[in-house]
C-alpha cells in the first residue's frame, strides 16, 4: 500500500493562504459590482408599518404635511414611493420618539453568549442589532470573537481590512482606554461597529499577562471592555456584544460589561447539556473573580432564546427537539423567551450572502418561509425592547445611587 505523504506546517500555511484568497474572491463576487454591502430600501407601506402608524392613509398624509421630514423617492413613473434606510429610520424615530431612550438614561449593553460553538450567537447579535435599529434605536455592535463572523456579516473581510490595532486588542494592550476611536460607521444607518480580526486572539495572552504585571496597580482584566465603553454609553441606545464560543478572557469581558445576557440555544441534546455547563462555569469563575475582591454584579435580564428550532412533529409524534424544548423550559423557566426562532433555510442562505433576514429586499416578504422567520425575529426584537425600556427605567430610578457595581468598595489588590 502506498503511504500517503504527511502534511507539513508549510502545507498548513499554504492551505491558510488558499482559504483566505478563496474567501476574498467569494466576497468580491457576492458584493460585486458594489465594493460594500447595501442596506435594503422600504416602500411607503413598510415605513408606515415600522412607524406603527395608525393607517397607510395617515402616514401618507403626514409625509405631505411634514416638510422637515424626508419624502422618499418616486419610482415606477411616480406610482411608488421608496425610502432608503436612513430616511426610514428618521420617520420611525419621529413616530416613536416617546418610547425611545429617555433623557438621562444611557445605552443598555447586551451580550450574546454561549460557550458552545454554532448556537447562532452571531446571527442573533446581528438580527437583534438590525431589528432594534429599525425600531429607531441607535446601536453599537462590538465583535469580541477573533473568528470575526459578525465583522464579516458587515461585508468586511477581517484579516485583510482590519488591523490588530483596529480591534479590542488596543484596549487589551493598554494603548487605548476607550472604544471611541475603534468605532466605525457601517452600510447600515444607525448601526456602528467595533470590528474584530483573528489577531484579537492575542488578547487571550495579553490580558492575563497584564493582570500579573499590573494587578497590584488595580488592573482588572475582566473590566477592560466595561470601562472601555463608559465613554460612549451616552451616545447609543443599545450596545450589543457578540462573544466567542469559549470561556475566554474576552468572553468574561463581554459578560462583565453587560446589563443583559441572551443565550441562544437550539433544542438539541448536546447544546442543552453544554448550556448547563455555561452557568456553572460562569458562576464559579465570577464568584472567585468578583467576590474575592469584595465585588458583586447584577443583570437587568438574562434570557434564553430557543433558536434554530425544527418544525414540530405531527399529531401524536414527537421529536428530540420537542423533548429538549421541554427540558429547557423546565430548567430555565421564566428566563426562556416566549417565542422561537425557526430553523430556516432563509437564515443560512442569507449568511452565505453575508446577511440576515433583515438584509432582504422587500420582494422577499411575499415568500412564506421568509415571513415566518421575519415574524419570529420581529417578535424577539420586540421582547428585548421591553427589557431595554425596563432597564432604562431602573437606571433613571437608581441614578445617583452608584454605578454598575453599585456601592461595592473600590478595587482591591490581588
Ligand atoms: N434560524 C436559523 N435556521 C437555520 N440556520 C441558522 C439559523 N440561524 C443561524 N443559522 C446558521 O447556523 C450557523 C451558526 O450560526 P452562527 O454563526 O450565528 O452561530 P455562532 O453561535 O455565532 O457560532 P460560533 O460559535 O462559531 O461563533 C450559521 O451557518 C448560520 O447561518
Ligand atoms: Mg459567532
Amino acid at each position: 500500500m502506498e503511504i500517503r505523504p504527511q502534511i507539513t506546517l508549510a502545507g498548513v500555511h499554504q492551505q491558510a493562504e488558499e482559504a483566505a484568497d478563496m474567501l476574498a474572491s467569494i466576497r468580491s463576487a457576492m458584493l460585486a459590482p458594489m465594493v460594500r454591502k447595501l442596506a435594503p430600501s422600504f416602500s411607503a407601506d413598510q415605513v408606515a408599518t415600522l412607524c406603527e402608524a395608525s393607517s397607510r392613509g395617515s402616514f401618507a398624509h403626514r409625509i405631505a404635511s411634514r416638510k422637515d421630514m424626508p419624502s422618499g423617492t418616486l419610482v415606477s413613473n411616480g406610482r411608488k414611493r421608496v425610502f432608503d434606510l436612513a430616511e426610514t429610520r428618521q420617520w420611525v424615530r419621529d413616530y416613536r420618539k416617546d418610547i425611545l431612550r429617555p433623557e438621562g438614561a444611557e445605552a443598555i449593553t447586551i451580550s450574546i453568549a454561549n460557550f458552545k460553538g454554532g448556537t447562532t450567537k452571531t446571527t442573533t447579535a446581528m438580527t437583534l442589532a438590525q431589528g432594534l435599529s429599525l425600531m429607531g434605536h441607535k446601536v453599537l455592535v462590538i465583535d469580541t470573537d477573533p473568528q470575526a463572523s459578525l465583522t464579516t456579516l458587515f461585508g468586511i473581510l477581517p484579516d485583510v481590512e482590519i488591523k490588530q490595532s483596529d480591534t479590542l486588542m488596543a484596549l487589551a494592550d493598554g494603548s487605548l482606554t476607550s472604544v471611541r476611536s475603534l468605532i466605525r460607521n457601517t452600510y447600515w444607518d444607525g448601526l456602528d461597529l467595533v470590528p474584530s480580526a483573528s489577531s484579537l486572539f492575542d488578547a487571550e495572552f495579553m490580558l492575563p499577562n497584564r493582570q500579573s504585571r499590573e494587578g497590584t496597580k488595580g488592573f482588572e482584566f475582566y473590566r477592560v471592555l466595561d470601562l472601555g465603553i463608559d465613554d460612549v454609553r451616552a451616545d447609543y441606545d443599545v450596545i450589543i456584544i457578540d462573544s466567542p464560543p469559549a470561556l475566554s478572557y474576552l468572553t468574561l469581558n463581554a459578560l462583565m460589561a453587560a446589563n443583559g445576557i441572551i443565550m441562544p440555544l437550539p433544542p438539541e441534546t448536546l447544546d442543552f447539556a453544554s448550556s448547563t455547563q455555561f452557568w456553572s462555569l460562569f458562576s464559579d469563575v465570577t464568584e472567585s473573580m468578583l467576590e474575592a475582591r469584595g465585588r458583586t454584579k447584577s443583570y437587568d435580564f438574562i434570557n434564553i432564546l430557543l433558536s434554530r428550532v425544527p418544525p414540530k412533529a405531527g399529531r401524536g409524534a414527537s421529536t428530540t427537539a420537542d423533548a429538549v424544548r421541554e427540558w429547557i423550559t423546565a430548567t430555565y423557566k421564566e428566563k426562556v423567551l416566549p417565542l422561537e426562532i425557526p430553523r430556516t433555510s432563509v437564515a443560512s442562505q442569507k449568511s452565505s450572502g453575508f446577511g440576515t433576514v433583515y438584509d432582504s429586499e422587500p420582494g422577499d416578504a411575499k415568500d412564506k418561509t421568509y415571513k415566518r422567520a421575519r415574524d419570529a425575529y420581529d417578535l424577539f426584537v420586540q421582547h428585548i425592547e421591553v427589557s431595554i425600556r425596563n432597564a432604562w427605567s431602573r437606571q433613571l430610578q437608581t441614578s445617583g445611587e452608584g454605578g454598575l457595581y453599585g456601592t461595592t468598595p473600590a478595587p482591591q489588590e490581588i
